[in-house]
């Protein structure tokens, strides 16, 4: 396994944002994260990543525990992500910003790090962009520098926080395509709300609901339970049932 998640516990004040979280995650699979608004769903990736400390539970990367680990140090063992807000360095080029994630993210240096952002822009479809400057792009190329940024990295866990969010149907697919050829690579988790772009990609489908994980399962499995009717339609689960 590349990445097993033990019993994951935080809390902010009364707002409990992982309630005794466990899941594991194998080279090559991409495990599908779903969840209203507020359920905890960014959050995971913060503690994944190391910008929030869990009260408890473990975290393990190859074998190694992360949880005690600052953000920098967990990127270098192949933590990476692609945030739900594009936050790229607006007046530096497209090729400028995945070289930054390469150098700081990876600690590669020189001709290492120039190969591996060429190699994540021509793996991500923005070679032909990599001179125009970061802030300039439409949203799919945002959302794609995001990713390019992640796999400069050299990572072994790649997180992608709703990168198909608010793309335009026909973006969707591409996006979907996108991640489809990069599970072969890392170990993916994909946080998004549409539910065929999941469906399309995920090998299985975590529901988390205030913090707590709800149900594992294929993605087909999920979208047709009755748990997941409920939360995202208020319909009771013995209605639905
Ligand atoms: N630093 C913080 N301090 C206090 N509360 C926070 C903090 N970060 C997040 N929260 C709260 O924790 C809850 C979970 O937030 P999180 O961003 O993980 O939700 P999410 O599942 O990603 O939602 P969305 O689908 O809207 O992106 C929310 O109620 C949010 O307001
Ligand atoms: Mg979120």
């Amino acid at each position: 396994m590349v990445l097993v998640v033990d019993g994951l516990c935080k809390a902010y004040g009364e707002v409990v944002v992982a309630d005794d979280v466990s899941f594991s995650l194998a080279h090559g699979e991409c495990l599908g994260v779903i969840g209203p608004n507020g359920a905890g769903k960014s959050t995971l990736f913060h503690l994944l990543a190391g910008a929030v400390t869990p009260e408890r539970g473990s975290i393990r990367l190859n074998g190694n525990e992360l949880v005690g680990l600052p953000a920098h140090r967990r990127a270098r063992m192949g933590v990476a992500r692609a945030f739900q807000i594009p936050q790229p360095f607006a007046h530096l080029t497209v090729y400028e910003n995945v070289l930054a994630a390469a150098s700081f993210g990876a600690g590669l240096r020189g001709r290492a790090a120039a190969d591996a952002a060429v190699a994540a822009l021509e793996r991500t479809g923005l070679h032909d962009r990599r001179s125009m400057l970061a802030g300039a792009l439409p949203l799919l190329d945002r959302k794609r520098l995001e990713v390019a940024k992640g796999i400069a990295a050299a990572p072994k866990l790649l997180l992608l926080d709703e990168v198909a969010g608010g793309l335009t149907e026909r973006e969707v697919q591409a996006m979907v395509e996108l991640v489809r050829e990069l599970k072969q690579s890392y170990a993916v988790i994909w946080i998004e709300h549409i539910p065929h772009a999941l469906k399309a990609v995920a090998d299985r489908v975590m529901v988390l609901h205030f913090g707590r994980k709800l149900l594992e399962d294929t993605p087909q499995a999920v979208m047709d339970s009755a748990i997941v009717r409920e939360i995202y339609m208020g319909i009771p689960a013995d209605a639905a049932a």
